[in-house]
C-alpha cells in the first residue's frame, strides 16, 4: 500500500533537490559529520560519515599539527536500512588528560588537521564552562529560517543568529558541547511537507527526506563538533520518523509510526551515529552514561525508555506518543544504574553532580504525559534528592525557564543559597523548524525566570567547588538574558592543577590526594543579592509573558 500526500508529488526533481551535492575536493570515502565524544579521561572517540563503508577507518593524531604521527583504527563503519552513509567509529586511548591534540580522519580534505582537547581529570579544580542546547534541529532554508510553514510559528528574525552560529561564533572558551535529546528534527520532514515548507513528496519519498535532513544537520554541526566533544542523550524526536504521528487535517489524514521504514524506528539513526561512553561508566549505549570533568560529575539520563519501576517509556504501556521504541535493557537496568553510578561519586574528586534528561518534569506547561514526565519524576526525584545532586537539566519543552531547587514540587525554602534539593532549569529553547512553545499560565510557584519567546543555550561555569553559574545565551545576539548562581556550602580540596602539558617541575610531584583542605564560606551575601536582581527582572518577564 502506497500512501501519497495531497496532489502525487514530482517525484524526480525532489532527488535531485535532495540528493548529495558532487565535491571536487571529496569521493566517497570523504569524512563528513565528524564528532567528537569523551571517552573517559584518556581517551576520545573520534566519529565521522562516508557514503562508502571503511575496511577499516583509522584516525591519525599527534600533539602538534604538523605532526600526527601515531594512529588509532578500529573495524566499525556501520550502516542500517535507509541510511544514505556509513558511521564511522574510532576510539582513541592512552591521551593524556586535558591536553590538546591535533588529527585527522582518513582520506579527510581539510588543509589543517581538526583539535580536541581530553577530559579535565576528575579532582582537577580548574574552573571551566561548558554549553547546553536541548532541542536543537536543522537550520537554513529547510529548518528552522526566516520564514515558516503555513501554521508555523516563530521564524528568526532578519538579523538573528540560529542557535548553531551563536555557539560557533560565542568565542568564550568551553570544554564540550551537552545535547540530551531531540536532534535535527529529521522526523519533521512529514510535518514540513504538510505545511507547505518543504515540496510534497509520497511517503516512499520522504525516506529520503528524512535522511537528507539528518546529513545536512550533522554537517552544519561539524565545525562545532570536530574541534569539542558533543555529548548527546535520546529525545523522543530521535525515536522514529514522524514524532510518532503527524496529522494532515486538510486531508483528513493522521498519518503513525507505521509509515516509518525499519531503519527509521526505534532510536536505530541515534544508536548508529554515536558512540557515548557508556563502556567506561557501567551505563547503556548513548541512552544513559555518566562521566567526570574537573570538578563534576555528569549523568545523562535515558526520559524516553527503560524509565524504571517497570515503565518501558512515559505513561506505561506502550510510549505516550506512540513512539513504539525500547525497552532497551532488562527492568529497571537504568534506575539500578543510576543507584550505583550516584553512589560511587566521590565529592570530595567531583563535588558538582550535574543531571540531564530530556524531559522535564518541573516546567510551566501542561501536565499531561506527553510534556510534563510525571512518571520520570517517581522515579529518579527520590535518588536525586538522596544523592543531593545539584542540577538537573532538561528540555522537550521549547521553553527557557530556570526554576528554584525544588523537592516534591514544594520550592527549596534556601532558593540557590545552599539549597539541599536539586536545582531545576529546563531549556528546550535552541530552536528547529517547529517554533517554540507557550507556557501555561501562571508560571508554576517553583518558576523563577521564564521566557517563551526568545531561541538561546546554555552556558553552565564552574568557579570553584562552591559556585556554579547558568546563563541563557540568546542566540540572536549573544546576549545573556537571565544568569543565576547556585551556592553550596561546603569543603574544597585543593589539589594541584594537572599541567595542561609535560614540563613540570620534578620539585612539584605534591599533587598527593592527602591534599590540604580550606573552607569555603563563600560569599553568600553577593548571592542574595545577585539573586534579588534576578528575580526583579523575573518578575518583568512574568510580567511581559503575561501580556502575551
Ligand atoms: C502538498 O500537500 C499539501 C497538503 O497535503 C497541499 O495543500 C498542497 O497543495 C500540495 N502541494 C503540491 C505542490 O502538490
Ligand atoms: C570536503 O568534503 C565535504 C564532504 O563532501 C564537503 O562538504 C566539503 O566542502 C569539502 N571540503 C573541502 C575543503 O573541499
Ligand atoms: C610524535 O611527535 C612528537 C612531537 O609532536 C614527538 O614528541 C614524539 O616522539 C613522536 N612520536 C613518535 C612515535 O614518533
Ligand atoms: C572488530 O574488532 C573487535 C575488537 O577489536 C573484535 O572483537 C570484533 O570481532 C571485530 N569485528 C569484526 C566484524 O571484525
Ligand atoms: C579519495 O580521496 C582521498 C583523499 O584525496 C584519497 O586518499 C583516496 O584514495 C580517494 N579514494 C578514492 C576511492 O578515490
Ligand atoms: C475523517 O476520516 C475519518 C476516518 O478516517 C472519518 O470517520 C471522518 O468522517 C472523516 N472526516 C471528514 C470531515 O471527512
Ligand atoms: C527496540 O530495540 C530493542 C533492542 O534491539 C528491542 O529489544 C525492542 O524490542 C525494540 N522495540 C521495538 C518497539 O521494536
Ligand atoms: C501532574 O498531575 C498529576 C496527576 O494529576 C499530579 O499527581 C502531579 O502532582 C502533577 N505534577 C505537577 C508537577 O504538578
Ligand atoms: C568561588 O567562586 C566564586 C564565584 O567566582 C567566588 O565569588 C568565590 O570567592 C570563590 N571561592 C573561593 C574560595 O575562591
Ligand atoms: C538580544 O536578543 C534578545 C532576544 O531576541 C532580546 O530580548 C534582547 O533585547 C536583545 N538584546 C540586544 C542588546 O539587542
Ligand atoms: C575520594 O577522593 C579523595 C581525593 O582523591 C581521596 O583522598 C579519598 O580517599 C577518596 N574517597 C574514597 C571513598 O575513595
Ligand atoms: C557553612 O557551614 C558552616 C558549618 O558547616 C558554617 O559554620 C558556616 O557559617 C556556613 N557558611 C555559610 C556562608 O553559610
Ligand atoms: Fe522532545
Amino acid at each position: 500500500m502506497k500512501f501519497t500526500l495531497g496532489a502525487l508529488a514530482p517525484f524526480l526533481p525532489l532527488v535531485s533537490l535532495f540528493a548529495p551535492a558532487a565535491q571536487a575536493a571529496s569521493n566517497d570515502t570523504t569524512p563528513m559529520q565528524i564528532r567528537l565524544a569523551y571517552a573517559g579521561p584518556t581517551g576520545m572517540v573520534v566519529s565521522w560519515n562516508t557514503y562508502a563503508q571503511l575496511s577499516q577507518p583509522t584516525v591519525r593524531y599527534g600533539l602538534s599539527a604538523t605532526d600526527l604521527n601515531l594512529t588509532a583504527s578500529s573495524n566499525e563503519s556501520v550502516t542500517y536500512t535507509t541510511s544514505t552513509t556509513y558511521n564511522n567509529h574510532v576510539k582513541i586511548t592512552g591521551l593524556k588528560p586535558n591536553t590538546q591534540y591535533f588529527y585527522q580522519p582518513q582520506n579527510s580534505n581539510s588543509s589543517t588537521p581538526f583539535t580536541f582537547k581530553t577530559s579535565i581529570p576528575a579532582g582537577d579544580s580548574t574552573p571551566y564552562s561548558v554549553r547546553m542546547v536541548v532541542d536543537l534541529g536543522l537550520m537554513g532554508p529547510q529548518g528552522l529560517t526566516t520564514h515558516v510553514g503555513k501554521g508555523a510559528a516563530n521564524p528568526l528574525g532578519p538579523n538573528d543568529k540560529n542557535t548553531i552560529q551563536s555557539v560557533l561564533e560565542d568565542d568564550s572558551d568551553y570544554e564540550f558541547l551537552w545535547h540530551p535529546g531531540d536532534i535535527a528534527y529529521a522526523d519533521y520532514w512529514l510535518k514540513e511537507e504538510i505545511q507547505g515548507f518543504l515540496p510534497n513528496t509520497t511517503i516512499e519519498g520522504g525516506i529520503e527526506v528524512y535522511e537528507s535532513l539528518l546529513n545536512q544537520f550533522y554537517d552544519e554541526m561539524t565545525p562545532i563538533t570536530s574541534n569539542k566533544a558533543y555529548m548527546v542523550g535520546p529525545g523522543n524526536h530521535e525515536a522514529n520518523c514522524d514524532n510518532g504521528g503527524t496529522t494532515d487535517s486538510a486531508h483528513n489524514i493522521t498519518y503513525d509510526v507505521s509509515i516509518c521504514m525499519p531503519g527509521q524506528t526505534n532510536f536505530t539513526g541515534f544508536i548508529n551515529h554515536f558512540r557515548m561512553p557508556s563502556s567506561e561508566s557501567k551505563g547503556f549505549g548513548n541512552f544513559w552514561y555518566s562521566f567526570d570533568h574537573g570538578m563534576t560529575h555528569y549523568v545523562q539520563l535515558d526520559t524516553e525508555t527503560d524509565i524504571g519501576h517497570g515503565l518501558v517509556a512515559p505513561d506505561e504501556p506502550g510510549g505516550s506518543e506512540g513512539e513504539d521504541a525500547g525497552p532497551f535493557a532488562r527492568r529497571d537496568a537504568q534506575l539500578n544504574w543510576l543507584e550505583s553510578d550516584l553512589a560511587a561519586v566521590n565529592r570530595t574528586e567531583t563535588p558538582w553532580i550535574v543531571v540531564a534528561g530530556h524531559r522535564p518534569w518541573y516546567v510551566s506547561a501542561k501536565n499531561r504525559s506527553s510534556t510534563l514526565c510525571e512518571d520520570c519524576r517517581h522515579v529518579f526525584e527520590p535518588i536525586f534528592l538522596n544523592y543531593s545532586v545539584d542540577l538537573v537539566l532538561s528540555g522537550h519543552v521549547h521553553v527557557y525557564e530556570r526554576n528554584a531547587p525544588v523537592a516534591y514540587t514544594n520550592p527549596d525554602p534556601a532558593e540557590l543559597n545552599n539549597p539541599k534539593a536539586p536545582w531545576y532549569i529546563t531549556n528546550g529553547a535552541a530552536g528547529h523548524y517547529d517554533g517554540l512553545d507557550d507556557f501555561v499560565l501562571p508560571l508554576q510557584p517553583y518558576s523563577r525566570f521564564a521566557t517563551d519567546k526568545v531561541y538561546g543555550w546554555s552556558k553552565l561555569t564552574f568557579h570553584n567547588c562552591t559556585h556554579l553559574t547558568h546563563d541563557f545565551v540568546a542566540s540572536a545576539n549573544g546576549t545573556v538574558l537571565d544568569t543565576a548562581t547556585l551556592y553550596k556550602n561546603r569543603t574544597c580540596a585543593v589539589e594541584a592543577k594537572t599541567p595542561p602539558s609535560s614540563s613540570s617541575s620534578s620539585g612539584s610531584t605534591a599533587t598527593s590526594s592527602g591534599a590540604a583542605a580550606a573552607t569555603y564560606t563563600g560569599a553568600a551575601g553577593v548571592v542574595e543579592s545577585s539573586l534579588e536582581a534576578v528575580m526583579g527582572l523575573a518578575m518583568l518577564v512574568v510580567a511581559y509573558v503575561s501580556l502575551v
